[in-house]
This record gives C-alpha cells, structure tokens and sequence, in this order.
C-alpha cells in the first residue's frame, strides 16, 4: 500500500513538474494580453499541486514509518531549492493573477531549476 501511494503521489508530483516547464515556455512564446490570467491561475494551481504532493511524500513515510525521510547534505539543499522555487513560483503566479503582467520567463527557469535539483534529491538521499 505505501509504494502505491507513493507512485500515485510521484505520477502527480512528474506530470505537475512537465507542466510547469511547458506553461511556462508555452507562455513565454504565445501568451500575452487577456490570455494571461488565466495561464497565471493554471500555474499558481500547478505551483500549489507540486507543493501539496511534495508533503505527501513526506507525510505518508511519516505515516508508514513514524519519521520523516532521512535525507543529509546535498539532498537537504536540494529540496530547499525546490521549497524556495515552489514559493517563489507561487508567489510570481498570484501576483501575475492580479496584475495581469506575464512572468513566463521567470517561473520557466523556477521550474527548470526545481526539476535539476530534484535529481540531486533523488541520487543524494
Ligand atoms: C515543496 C516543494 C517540493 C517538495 C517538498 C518535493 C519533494 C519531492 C520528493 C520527496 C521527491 C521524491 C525524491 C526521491 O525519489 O527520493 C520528489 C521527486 C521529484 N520532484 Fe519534487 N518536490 C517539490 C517540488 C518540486 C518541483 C517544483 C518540481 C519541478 C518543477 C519537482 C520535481 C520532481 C521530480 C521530477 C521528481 C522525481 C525525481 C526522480 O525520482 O527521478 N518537485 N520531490
């Protein structure tokens, strides 16, 4: 039951992560003017999906196992990153949302640098 739970948790947590990637050039390339608020709402959604799957990771181990996942060093630093690129990612969304102003570029190279540090996580832990 926890590695099924895991794989459905990684299934949403990779599918959130190309998304981010994709809307994030796809807007940089073909989204200005009104389209804007809506792609900025589809990522302040994907943002919040990547942070939401993330803890589960976390809190099902805890649940199964009675302790968060035992990780040191790099693999520390690298979900830091990723922590700072989710908030950072979010905020810049919300912000997008209301201003209506693109921010493409920026949450592209978020997502682009949580998905590198997310190799880190995975082979240093
Ligand atoms: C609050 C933020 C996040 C947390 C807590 C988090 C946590 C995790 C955890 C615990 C894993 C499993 C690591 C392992 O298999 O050892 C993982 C995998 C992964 N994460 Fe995240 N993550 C976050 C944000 C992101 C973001 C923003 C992206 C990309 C845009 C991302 C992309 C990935 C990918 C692609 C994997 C699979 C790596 C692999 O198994 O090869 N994560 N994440």
């Amino acid at each position: 039951m926890q590695n099924l739970l895991y794989a459905l948790i990684q299934a949403a947590h990779n599918f959130g992560a190309v998304a981010i990637v994709a809307v994030g050039a796809y807007g940089f390339w073909c989204v200005r003017g009104r389209a804007v608020r809506g792609m900025a709402l589809l990522l302040a959604a994907l943002w919040a999906l990547q942070a939401l799957t993330g803890a589960l990771f976390g809190s099902v181990t805890y649940f199964y196992d009675r302790h968060l996942p035992d990780i040191h060093g790099i693999a520390v630093n690298a979900l830091l990153i990723k922590i700072v690129c989710v908030v950072l990612g979010f905020v810049l969304a919300v912000y997008a949302v209301k201003t209506n102003r693109p921010f493409w570029g920026s949450s592209f190279l978020l997502g682009a640098t949580a998905l590198g540090s997310a190799a880190f996580l995975r082979w240093f832990s």
